[in-house]
């Protein structure tokens, strides 16, 4: 019975009490931990991206992807309240539907954080290099900066970044509340800044023709741009360190999801306002436009000089120099220069946690939950995720790596609603400090929402899902599922508490 193996919650719930990590987040700052992890290269980055695929219905494509997120996170909110351990989304599919539905689930994150990571990589790539050519007049040949499909061979200082992280990571930097809010600060100020300055000058003309692409590009900048919202689930992960989590975590999750989009819709606005925002070489026989982060879409931009926000790699500074503010743009490519690796290090840290806990709980060798003698880190699934982060940052263009990180989340989104509604029938007596609103209304919608985006996602992203779901089906029959500690009889791990004694291990059948 492949659905069988459930972990029990109470077993999940016990070995979080016997950790006790010390409960010092409140919701003011689990908001900021959620805007930290969640505004990062999709509102910087992407939004050019979104503007090749859907021209100034990019706003539609903001909404639709905020929409999917609301929905998905009041379902991770019960979720989080009544389960407040790590893991996130793994754990909660462990405990409802079952081992195989969860190592699929951490399969998939590992699609989310690592090669988001990669993506945001890239994004704080194009900003430096901008600010660095802009503001201190070097001139960097695009063939150490851009990857080979972006019309460059590798781009370093993504794969510096990368490695830097990782670094830190091994030496147990952990982001602390402090640093996260001055990054927050430094983030919402640039914006703030952008729109401050971008929205009193917006000439509506800009916003005609609406949807050049019709209702197939919105609906495809919106599976892009829900890369820009990916990131609250991060507030979940700090469950067992919030105090009063049954109030805080909902207002966690759903307050940085609802200031974010605030800040998204006014940003794009004056992106369209300003510069226009019209994809670039529609093709008029086929009605396509060419594709973001294609040799195509960056020679045809070469031929305009550039002459066009979906052309750049730094959109919201590229856009703050053509409407006068040279020194601004600067800055905000400073504030993203400074910001940005915070966002990276919440990624990786994410994967390596994934990673952790399903090698503790079996699934993965063990040698993935190794602990550095004198950092106390998980070095070496650590130094693993940022090799595979740095490589993908060298190669592959920013759109491609948020969408195939989107395949991901979204498999992951759509797991923990339908979780949470399976929980609700099996185990309705349950105490739930916070309870979905409407759950089979929000639920359904949540799922159908994640297939509707998951469906308009380019096809290389999906088929690359779905090679990378088969393998993981392949790996968990050959390798995780004999040695599986629930498999196996053994159900209290000590998850995540490197100090604790050797479980007693049966030998594998
Ligand atoms: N939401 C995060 C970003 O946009 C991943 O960078």
């Amino acid at each position: 019975m492949v659905f069988g193996r459930v972990k029990p919650l109470d077993a999940i719930l016990a070995t979080a009490e016997k950790k006790s990590l010390h409960r010092s987040l409140g919701a003011f700052q689990l908001t900021m931990l959620g805007i930290g992890a969640v505004i990062g290269t999709g509102i910087f980055v992407l939004t050019a991206e979104a503007a090749q695929k859907a021209g100034p219905g990019m706003m539609i494509s903001f909404v639709i992807a905020g929409f999917v997120c609301a929905f998905a996170a009041l379902c991770y909110a019960e979720m989080a309240a009544m389960v407040p351990v790590s893991g996130s989304a793994y754990t909660y599919s462990y405990a409802v539907m079952g081992e195989l539905i969860a190592w699929m689930v951490g399969w998939a994150l590992i699609l989310e954080y690592a090669v988001a990571a990669g993506a945001v990589s890239v994004g704080w790539s194009g900003y430096v290099v901008g600010l660095a050519e802009n503001a201190l007049g070097i001139d960097i040949p695009s063939t150490w900066v851009l990857g080979p499909f972006d019309g460059g061979m590798i781009n370093l200082p993504a794969m510096a970044i990368a490695g830097l992280v990782t670094w830190l990571l091994v030496i147990g930097t952990r982001e602390s509340a402090t640093v996260n809010a001055i990054l927050v600060v430094i983030k919402v100020a640039a914006l703030t800044l952008f729109i401050a300055l971008a929205v009193p000058v917006m000439n509506m003309e800009n916003f005609e023709p609406f949807a050049p692409l019709g209702i197939g590009g919105i609906g495809a900048a919106a599976a892009s741009i829900f890369f820009a919202y990916v990131g609250f689930d991060a507030v979940s992960t700090a469950a067992e360190e919030t105090k009063n989590p049954q109030r805080n975590m909902p207002i966690g999750l759903i307050g940085s999801l609802a200031i974010c989009t605030v800040f998204y819709l006014l940003v794009a606005a004056g992106v369209i306002g300003t510069v226009g925002a019209q994809p670039v070489g529609i093709d008029a026989a086929t009605g396509h436009a060419l594709e973001p982060g294609s040799r195509a879409l960056a020679s045809a931009c070469g031929a305009i000089g550039d002459q066009a926000v979906v052309c750049s790699k730094e959109a919201l500074a590229w856009t703050m120099r053509e409407i006068g503010w040279p020194q601004v743009g600067n800055l905000i490519g400073l504030a993203a220069g400074l910001a940005l690796p915070s966002v990276i290090l919440m990624m990786m840290f994410g994967q390596t946690r994934i990673f952790f806990v399903m090698s503790r709980d079996g699934l993965l060798p063990q040698a993935f939950s190794r602990i550095h003698p004198k950092f106390h880190t998980p070095h070496v699934i650590t130094i693993i995720t940022g090799i595979a982060v740095a490589l993908f940052a060298a190669f592959f263009p920013v759109g491609q790596l948020a969408n195939i990180s989107n395949s991901g989340t979204l498999f992951a989104f759509a797991a923990v609603s339908i979780a949470v509604m399976t929980i609700r029938r099996t185990d309705p007596t349950r105490h739930r400090p916070f309870k979905t609103p409407m759950i089979f209304v929000t639920a359904p919608i949540a799922v159908l929402g994640c297939i509707y985006l998951f469906f308009n996602l380019d096809h290389k992203s999906i088929t690359l899902f779905l090679i990378w779901a088969a393998v993981g089906l392949v790996v968990y029959f050959l390798y995780s599922r004999s040695r599986s500690y629930v498999g196996r009889g053994i159900i209290d791990v000590h998850e995540d508490d490197p100090d604790a004694p050797p479980q007693p291990v049966p030998p594998i059948p």
